[in-house]
């Protein structure tokens, strides 16, 4: 039996112009160089212009990614953005994007699972190509954190940037093929009881104004590393492969050091491993996304690879997916 795969077509990512480094923001807060490499490996991030919103992040990437695939947007019929910083309180970022891409059916909705957005928008449009509900889908994480982040506190703001990546799927038959490449699997999880790790004191309900990102680092730090080793091996093992089958892991870029821990977890080399926490910082739900086009188009990824991706953030909720590319 031949069940439907979503396939990756294509892939594309965008970053705002402006780049802040490690010394500008010690002229800002008390912090350095030094301490900010030493504990996130993070040199540089980059910050959107005052007129540049989530959405038009989304768009660039999701141009760029339909470019990737060779395909026009009017064979999309579902875009799902992953963001937990919407242009408005309503309506999703994503229907902005669709309007921005001209396109005038389907379905455009946003997902929000914060730094692990990306898989979780991944699995929602997964399980939909898969349902044969929609044919063809852009998954998108765009985020702009520089707009929530306490720009006086330097245990957080020293660790994100803004940015935004994409990726094209399509449904077709796969497993029982001789060509088995697509999305093997996504595993999801959430736990509320740690709300009080990472999440932004304010919202609509609540106070009526966005508020500012808080973090208990040291608690999200020793979460990530029991939790993330714990959903990769459950990817693994719902595909009965080891991790000497993986090509590339691609991880939520928050710090390289929760990194280097999972590779490391896991006995992949450094070599197999997608790294732009240096340059990007945290992005959210758009670190992945992004990552995946960087190596994509140095041609480090290639058609036919096993790729596994995880990611951990506010909720908490994480989680990963594996994808034969
Ligand atoms: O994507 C969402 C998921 N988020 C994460 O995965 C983040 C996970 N957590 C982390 O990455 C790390 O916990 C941090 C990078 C946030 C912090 O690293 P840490 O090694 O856990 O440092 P810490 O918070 O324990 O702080 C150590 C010291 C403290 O000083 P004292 O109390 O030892 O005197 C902090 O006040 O470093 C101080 N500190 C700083 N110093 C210079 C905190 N932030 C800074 C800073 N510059 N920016």
């Amino acid at each position: 039996m031949t069940v439907l795969r979503a396939r990756v077509l294509g892939v594309g990512g965008y970053l705002p112009a402006r780049v802040l480094t490690n010394d500008d923001l010690s002229k800002m807060v008390d912090t350095s160089d030094e301490w900010i490499r030493e504990r996130t490996g993070i040199r540089e991030r980059r910050i959107a212009a005052p007129e540049e919103l989530t959405s038009t992040l989304g768009l660039h990437a999701a141009r760029a990614a339909l470019a990737n695939a060779g395909i026009g947007a009017d064979e999309v019929d579902l875009i799902v953005v992953a963001t937990s910083t919407p242009d408005e309180t309503f309506p999703a970022t994503a229907t902005k994007i669709q309007a921005g891409l001209g396109i005038t059916r389907g379905a455009a909705f946003d997902v929000q699972a914060v730094c692990a957005g990306f898989i979780f928008a991944l699995s929602t449009a997964d399980n939909f190509l898969k349902a044969g509900q929609f044919r063809t889908a852009l998954v998108i994480g765009a985020e702009t954190f520089s707009r929530i982040l306490d720009w006086n506190d330097r245990g957080t703001c020293v660790l994100f940037g803004d940015g935004a990546g994409a990726v094209v799927l399509q449904a077709a038959e796969g497993e029982g093929t001789s060509d088995d490449r697509g999305v093997l699997s996504t595993h999801l999880f959430s736990d509320g009881r740690h709300h009080d790790a990472l999440y932004v004191d304010g919202g609509v309900s609540s106070t009526q104004s966005a508020g500012h990102l808080r973090m208990e680092g040291k608690e999200v730090f020793r979460h990530a590393v029991v939790k993330l080793a714990d959903s990769v091996n459950e990817a693994l093992e719902a595909n009965g492969l080891t991790a000497e089958a993986i090509d590339w892991l691609v991880p939520h870029q928050a710090n390289a050091r929760i990194i280097i821990g999972t590779a490391r977890k896991m006995g992949l080399p450094m070599e197999k491993v997608v790294m732009t926490v240096d340059r990007h910082g945290n992005t959210s739900a758009a670190s992945i996304p992004l990552a995946l086009s960087e190596a994509v188009a140095d041609g480090r990824i290639l058609p036919g690879q096993v790729v596994l991706v995880e990611a951990i953030g506010g909720g908490l909720a994480w989680g990963s997916a594996l994808i034969r590319w």
